[in-house]
């Protein structure tokens, strides 16, 4: 069976025959995939991560790792195709598109290096924050004026009321393109994307083609008009004086492509998105009210929605050279659709990933606008958009609901949003209506991703009690009585309570409703668990980030080895039940200074009696850890979360054993913040920004490039998750980090942004 070579691990080598035929049978406009794409590719996600679809003909990609490789190289996987017709057309299709001179060649999506970033790297200001901000109240002012005019209607379709127009508003309006004939934009958008990304019959395109054709001109025609008038404002007004000065980086050719692409990008993406939020946070109530009554949480919100039912849920590459992704074998010239709506769901990356969930506070790492160097440039004009309008109607419509209704959707690979949405209210519950001064006070939302401490659900203490000497063991519940994100096996949560941000893994049961936490008083720590042991009380509201899990159990392995060291039992506890419960081979080690600072003694003795040992101190039973590393058969893994010492000494008995063997969790982070004093300020250069960032002795290098508009992950800001790492070309790197191996550190090629900077003071070339 052609491509069935991506399974994952034996087990599903042996079940190969049902996911071949899924396989065989995928097809992206059949029902499933055009409903749920997310859900259509589960099993994908599961057992066969990247397949070849031979009703396509291109290999489908669903796993969120795969897919962020997948952008993060655009050389061996070419953007290329990222505009071909994927449905091919009938030759005479061809001979209409032909006659009207139809040329679409190389834009910002489809470009190849290094034409690509020479031309990003000049057009990017109009798309940096700073340059955005100005633009909220032209956002604002349209969306108050399309609202005036339904708001006492009772009943409208939003896409036609407003979701469509606002964002082809504010398109023509960031473009400098005139929106006179603003009516004829959705014709050409519509064939555009079927075109693209839709399976039109041969009928239909012929229809399309004229479609298209008359688009294409109409594109020449506007770069006529705008050339006209030199001093024009706006994106496009800007890239044909690009095109006057600098025609061999911004093409003739480029320039006219460019200009019908982007009409449609800059608005259609906007206005599915919009529609896709409204329909999720409307069948999601308590969603909606928590951001009717906490207007804090729209930015968060509208990455839940981005992540959760995005507009752009696939996109394309091809393979420049043979390659291995996710076990699948690809030859050169392979043809990739990388479904980011799978990925979004990606329970490996995302915990409980199916569950919408505004309060998720790693949201923003979805792949919804891409990833890497063609991450969509217009992210930020789109993200404003979305927080104004549900600002706006969470104001003066919070009693919005669904009308009954069928949804439809045009059959495409790529986009996703509802062609009607029918919402209702009743007018004499207006806020306004009753108080006036209701449709005042608005909220301002800086341009870019949302504020973190803005992120946080609410939780109350249900019980605590003595777990060791000097530990207490806490049960936190939803402060609103509703169900808490599921949970697994190594995951953590952040607790925020009074000045202090702390992390905590999970050690209860996960889905038995509330979580479970136990936390060490550290004598010598930053004050953190000496203020929760002095402050916490049972019914006390505290605020909670997570669960995430960077700590995660690779369930395949065929024998796991856990290692605890104190306070580090509580993800290993989690861990051993979870392989308990899948009858796997597994033998715990858990070491302490005595047993009565070892938390949870009785409960692994009743639990895992049989695979466990003790190693107290005080008894003098201190744990061989050569032995405990000898007894590791071959395809086992060792995980480990305890102090510094205890990781890094298994680190070194493990060296010479495959990757991927050894795993660790280190629980007490060191300190973040920079002593400016001993700190030496450094330079960086962003090979692929363009741009040279100074980095300040009081700063972090991730600071720094987010200040400077590049998103960058961070979850820990610690050196402990590894989200923030970055590629580094040139320049040696002080690593400080808890993630990377002494191996890898001495290849010296990639590093953790948040804590670790320049030797001393010297210079870094990074991948960005
Ligand atoms: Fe976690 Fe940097 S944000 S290692």
């Amino acid at each position: 069976m052609a491509g069935l070579s991506g399974t994952d691990g034996s087990a599903a080598e042996e079940n190969a025959c049902p996911f071949a035929r899924k396989a065989a049978e995928f097809d992206p406009f059949d029902a499933p995939y055009q409903a749920d794409p997310a859900e259509a590719l589960r099993w994908s996600r599961a057992q066969l991560p990247v397949f070849f679809s031979e009703k396509l003909g291109y290999w489908i990609v669903s796993r969120y790792e795969d897919i962020k490789a997948v952008f993060r190289d655009n050389i061996l996987y070419s953007p290329c195709i990222a505009l071909e017709k994927i449905t091919p057309a009938p030759p005479e299709a061809m001979e209409v598109l032909k006659s009207y001179g139809y040329q679409l060649n190389r834009t910002m999506v489809n470009e190849d290096e290094p034409a690509h970033m020479e031309r990003r790297r000049v057009l990017m200001d109009h798309f940096l924050p700073e340059n955005l901000e100005a633009k909220q109240d032209m956002v604002r002012q349209l969306t108050r004026e399309k609202m005036d005019g339904f708001i006492d209607s009772g009943r409208v379709d939003l896409v036609d009321a407003l979701l469509y127009e606002v964002p082809l508003n504010v398109a023509l309006h960031f473009l400098g393109v005139p929106e006179d004939e603003i009516a004829v934009f959705k014709t050409f958008s519509v064939a555009h994307s079927v075109n693209t990304w839709g399976r039109p019959t041969d009928e239909q395109q012929i229809a399309v083609a004229h479609s298209v054709g008359q688009f294409w001109q109409y594109a020449g025609r506007i770069i006529e008009r705008m050339k006209q008038e030199p001093d024009g404002t706006g994106w496009m007004h800007e890239t044909i004086r690009k095109n006057a000065q600098m025609p061999e980086v911004v093409t003739d050719s480029y320039v006219h492509s460019m200009m019908m692409a982007i009409i449609v990008a800059a608005h259609e993406t906007t206005s599915l998105a919009s529609a896709n939020m409204f329909k999720t946070l409307l069948s999601h109530r308590q969603a909606w009210e928590d951001i009717c009554n906490d207007p804090s949480l729209i930015p968060n919100a509208v990455e839940e929605c981005l992540r959760y039912s995005g507009s752009i849920v696939a996109w394309r590459r091809q393979v420049t050279a043979p390659t291995r992704l996710g076990g699948a074998e690809l030859p050169e010239g392979a043809k990739l659709l990388i479904v980011q709506a799978s990925g979004n769901q990606d329970e490996r990356h995302f915990e409980d990933g199916d569950r919408f969930d505004i309060y998720r506070d790693n949201a923003v790492d979805h792949l919804t606008f891409g990833y890497g160097s063609h991450q969509c440039m217009g992210k930020n004009i789109g993200r404003m958009e979305m927080r104004i309008f549900l600002e706006e109607f969470s104001r003066r419509l919070p009693h919005l609901s669904l009308s009954e209704q069928t949804f439809s959707y045009v059959p495409s690979t790529s986009f996703r949003g509802p062609e009607e949405l029918w919402v209702e209210w009743d007018p004499a519950h207006n806020p306004e209506r009753l108080d006036p001064g209701a449709s005042r006070g608005e909220r301002h939302f800086p341009v870019g991703p949302p504020l973190r401490r803005d992120i946080a659900r609410k939780v109350r203490v249900a019980s605590v009690r003595r777990e060791a000497e000097d530990v207490i063991g806490l049960t936190l519940v939803d402060a609103r009585g509703r169900a808490l994100p599921n949970w697994s096996a190594g995951a953590h949560i952040e607790l925020s309570t009074g000045e202090f941000d702390r992390k905590y893994s999970l050690c209860g049961q996960p889905g038995k409703g509330g979580y479970d936490l136990a936390i060490l008083r550290e004598a010598n720590g930053r004050g953190g668990s000496a203020h929760i042991h002095a402050t916490i009380e049972e019914g006390m509201e505290l605020r909670l980030r997570g669960p995430h899990n960077l700590f995660r159990l690779d369930e395949r392995a065929e024998r796991h080895i856990l290692v605890a060291g104190g306070i580090g039992i509580t993800p290993i506890i989690a861990m051993a039940d979870r392989l308990k419960a899948l009858g796997k081979s597994y033998q715990v080690h858990y070491c302490g200074r005595s047993r009565r600072a070892m938390a949870f003694l009785e409960r692994l003795e009743r639990d895992h009696g049989s695979c466990l040992s003790i190693h107290a101190g005080d008894e003098g039973q201190r744990a061989d850890l050569g032995q405990i590393v000898n007894g590791l058969p071959s395809g086992g893994q060792i995980y480990v979360c305890g102090p510094e010492r205890l990781i890094a000494a298994v680190e070194q008995l493990t060296a010479h054993l495959p990757d991927g063997s050894f795993h660790f969790e280190f629980f007490a982070g060191g300190s973040t913040g920079l002593d400016p004093a001993r700190e030496k300020a450094f330079e960086v250069d962003l090979a692929d920004s363009g741009l040279r960032l100074n980095v300040a002795a009081d700063e972090t290098l991730l600071d720094a490039i987010l200040a400077a508009g590049i998103d960058v992950a961070c979850d820990c800001r610690e050196g402990l998750c590894g989200s923030c790492e970055v590629a580094v070309l040139e320049g040696a790197v002080d690593h400080r980090d808890m993630v990377l191996s002494r191996g890898e550190r001495a290849q010296n090629a990639r590093m953790m942004s948040c804590c670790s900077r320049a030797q001393n003071g010297g210079k870094l070339k990074l991948a960005l």
